[in-house]
């Protein structure tokens, strides 16, 4: 048993009138088909902390599915139906989408079942769900429209700030769960129960189930939403860093890296932000950086890892003096990998690395294989040597102009 709360006067003042009426029409129709419809999950949630969610997410006891149809032909929208799922997708004309889900299917044999079956199904289909703040609904049914449904105490855990699961299987379930709930308490300025945080530790081992790409999702959506420190330094402080990114730290320099990453001038523009962040805490150690190669998704991400890694080894090997000498072994290392290496080491090196990079984007040849035709050489493999030992040069500012080049190619008979 719980407190009656009635959420009506929010939904009248929060949500636009459309969409109240939108509410109103779903709650009737479902009542004149002998359905119960509700509204759930993030919507519910926003309207208690006085937001006005964007998702309408309808969760039907009964058939969704007519639902659905029925409320896009009141409103002049189309329906997109998932069979297989029980869900369909209304789009309004404004562009507004709303979705419905089926909570029972048994429903359809006996549309006019007793409340209490019905109640029951509304609570499975809550008790599914990850935070107990997500796991409220509240009636569409014009009788009773507006009331609250909130068996978990979701809006007693709000009050107090708290996020807290519902089962300790949670995370076990669906350990994206752990990320949705650093993004959550980034957002809210909440804070995961005691018992929350215990069971995250007993369920570490469940996300070596999860694939690269839907660990790669939430964590995009963690970074978007929230400070991205805030929300590496809490992931570090679960002691799930390196359980969703192996070998990736949370250290006095990977920080250090990590910022001069996010207030450089000279982020390479062609990597998604969340790959650059989460690169930044590996690139540390000649060792750590490969291993940020299991945490990359595309080839060209993998490719810049490598890169970088090479780069590493190269700086490792000596010190380089001359940028010809040094575009000699890194000429084919990619933009990224030059600018990932460069805030990864010393000032000294840095410079260099920067001073490379910008001179190498610069570079444009003097001479094409024509004018060493035409100077007299012989067309061959040797071509490609000459015009790149130009290109050592003009990086070394011993050769500048064309008459130069033409003057060293003769040389080279
Ligand atoms: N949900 C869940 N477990 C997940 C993802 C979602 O239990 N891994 C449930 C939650 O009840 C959530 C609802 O599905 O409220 C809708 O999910 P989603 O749209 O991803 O999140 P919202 O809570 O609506 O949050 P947002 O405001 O970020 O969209």
């Amino acid at each position: 048993s719980y407190e009656k709360v009635n959420v009506k006067t929010q939904i009248e003042t929060l949500l636009s009138t459309d969409v109240v009426q939108l509410l109103k029409t779903v709650g009737e129709t479902a009542a004149a088909d002998h359905m119960n419809a509700f509204i759930i999950g993030g919507m519910v949630r926003d309207i208690l902390l006085g937001q006005k969610g964007e998702d309408i997410d309808i969760v039907v006891e009964g058939n969704g599915m007519s639902l659905a149809e029925k409320t896009a032909n009141r409103f002049d929208g189309t329906v997109a139906v998932h069979e297989t799922f029980g869900t369909a997708t209304v789009t309004l004309p404004s562009g507004r989408r709303v979705d419905f889900t089926t909570s029972r299917t048994e429903y359809y044999e006996t549309p006019a079942a007793l409340p209490t079956v019905s109640r029951s199904n509304i609570k499975e289909d809550l008790y599914r769900r990850d935070f107990t703040m997500n796991a409220m609904a509240a009636s569409l049914h014009p009788s009773h429209f507006g009331d609250l449904i909130d068996y978990f105490h979701g809006r007693e855990d709000m009050n107090q700030k708290k996020l807290r699961v519902l089962h300790n299987l949670s995370f076990v379930e669906d350990p994206t769960r752990i990320l949705r709930g650093i993004r959550f308490e980034q957002r809210f300025q909440f804070r995961m129960s005691k018992e929350t945080t215990a069971f995250i530790h007993y369920s570490v081992s469940a996300v070596s189930s999860l694939s690269r790409t839907r660990i790669t999702a939430e964590f995009q959506t963690l970074l978007k939403e929230a400070d991205p420190v805030q929300s590496l330094s809490r992931l570090d402080e679960l002691g799930v860093l390196p359980i969703f990114f192996p070998g990736a730290a949370w250290t006095r320099q990977t920080k250090d890296v990590l910022q001069l990453y996010l207030h450089s001038p000279e982020q390479p523009g062609d990597l998604p932000e969340w790959f650059c962040i989460l690169f930044c805490l590996y690139l540390t150690h000649t060792d750590t950086v490969k291993s940020a190669e299991a945490a990359a998704v595309t080839k060209k991400q993998k490719s810049v890892v490598e890169n970088t890694s090479y780069l590493f080894y190269l700086l490792d090997e000596k010190e380089w003096i001359s940028l010809g000498n040094f575009h000699f072994h890194a000429s084919r290392v990619s933009d990224e990998a030059l600018f990932f290496a460069s805030i990864a080491t010393d000032q000294k090196q840095a410079g260099f690395l920067l001073q490379y990079r910008k001179k190498r984007s610069e570079l444009k040849p003097l001479l094409n294989g024509h004018d060493l035709k035409a100077a007299g050489l012989a067309p061959g493999p040797d071509f490609r040597d000459y015009l790149f030992s130009l290109e050592q040069k003009m990086l070394d500012k011993e050769i500048t102009t064309r008459d130069e080049a033409l003057r060293y190619i003769r040389q080279q008979e």
